[in-house]
């Protein structure tokens, strides 16, 4: 049996930063998911004893084993019999590794779907009784911002009462109206600092659990997400950069102010920070998001686009690394692949 899928990394523009067992979030989160930064996974199956060997791009990957072998552990109940089956997981990334875009959200997602497809080919029953929601449960239980990449466009994850539909264990498509310049974003990725990041996000979540602004960052994502909402219905571009950027800032705002601190932005970040801000003040709709990096996601809508090419073919690509950025925007979400497509 075999099942072969692509599935998108994502943005979030409310972050979640924050969780409790079983890998539940903090706080509501809301992103939209990408259209290029995909990874492609194949997933085999053969009856044996729930071996597993993990191929990237055709060679052996072992230093991927240990999550995988987590993400195992994290979906044996809810699918039994993959643990009576040998798997072989070959997988490829859209975008460079050292990119600084987190693999983790595409990867599980991908790999996820895939279980699920063999689950419904091998006839098991899908414990959440629909396939992409059952593929947003086990990605999350890979990597909680996983569960958001199982659907395209803009997703919400985290149970909130001003969301109908919205839920704790999984993602679900954003479900109230959205003007339509919020459906032709662009994210580009201004590659600043291209090494490992300097705390998993793992650690980021851990550092939450005694974190002397906790609740009120998780009252605040609340609020945020409300004010988001009138937002994306509105289709106030000014009001939106405000909101996003503060978000960001707040993200790592929180890393500054933990025990062990961390600080992830680097000179450069601040550079373009900067610029970006000055070119809204002078009329352009852009503005920016950040992750737990140091790389600026530039966030502005398809009319921008001639204005902001420009600035980034310019000044802005000196503040990358080797002058490289990424360019994506929203995506469609995950597609089904002919299976063995990905070696
Ligand atoms: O999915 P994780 O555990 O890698 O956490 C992701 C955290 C952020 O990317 C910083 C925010 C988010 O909501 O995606």
């Amino acid at each position: 049996m075999i099942a072969s899928w692509q599935s998108p990394s994502n943005i979030a523009l409310i972050k979640y930063w924050g969780k409790y067992a079983p890998q539940l979030p903090a706080n509501p989160s809301i992103s939209f998911s990408l259209e290029k930064c995909t990874t492609q996974t194949t997933a085999e199956v053969t009856p044996g004893n729930g071996k597993i060997s993990v191929l990237l791009d055709g060679a052996p990957a072992p230093s991927f084993l240990p999550k995988i072998q987590l993400f195992f552990k994290a979906i044996a109940d809810r699918h039994p019999w993959a643990g009576v089956m040998d798997w072989t997981i070959s997988t490829h990334n859209s975008f460079p590794h050292s990119s600084g875009i987190a693999s983790s959200a595409s990867g599980m997602s991908a790999l996820a779907l895939c279980v699920v497809d063999l689950a419904v080919q091998l006839g098991e029953r899908l414990p959440a009784k629909d396939f992409r929601k059952e593929a947003s449960v086990l990605a999350r239980l890979g990597s909680g911002s996983a569960a958001r990449s199982v659907y395209g466009g803009w997703v919400v994850w985290g149970k909130t009462d001003s969301l109908p539909g919205s839920r704790q264990e999984m993602a679900i498509p954003y479900p109230l109206p959205i003007d339509p310049v919020f459906t032709t974003f662009r994210d580009t990725v201004l590659l600043v600092d291209v090494g490992e990041k300097s705390v998993s996000s793992s650690v980021g979540h851990g550092l939450m659990l005694h974190h002397p602004f906790a609740e009120a960052r998780f009252a605040q994502a609340r609020e945020h997400l409300v004010k988001l909402q009138s937002i994306l219905a509105s289709g106030d571009l000014s009001a939106f950069f405000d909101l996003v950027e503060r978000e960001a800032l707040t993200l790592h705002a929180l890393m500054m102010s933990s025990n062990p601190a961390f600080l992830l932005m680097k000179p450069h970040t601040l550079s373009l920070i900067d610029r970006i801000q000055q070119a809204r003040k002078d009329g352009l709709d852009v503005g920016f998001t950040l992750d737990a990096g140091a790389n600026i996601h530039l966030l502005y809508p398809q009319t921008a686009e001639p204005f902001v090419l420009p600035l980034l073919q310019g000044e802005w690509a000196g503040f990358c690394k080797e002058g490289r950025y990424i360019q994506d925007r929203i995506g469609s979400g995950p597609i089904s692949l002919p299976s063995s497509s990905v070696k």
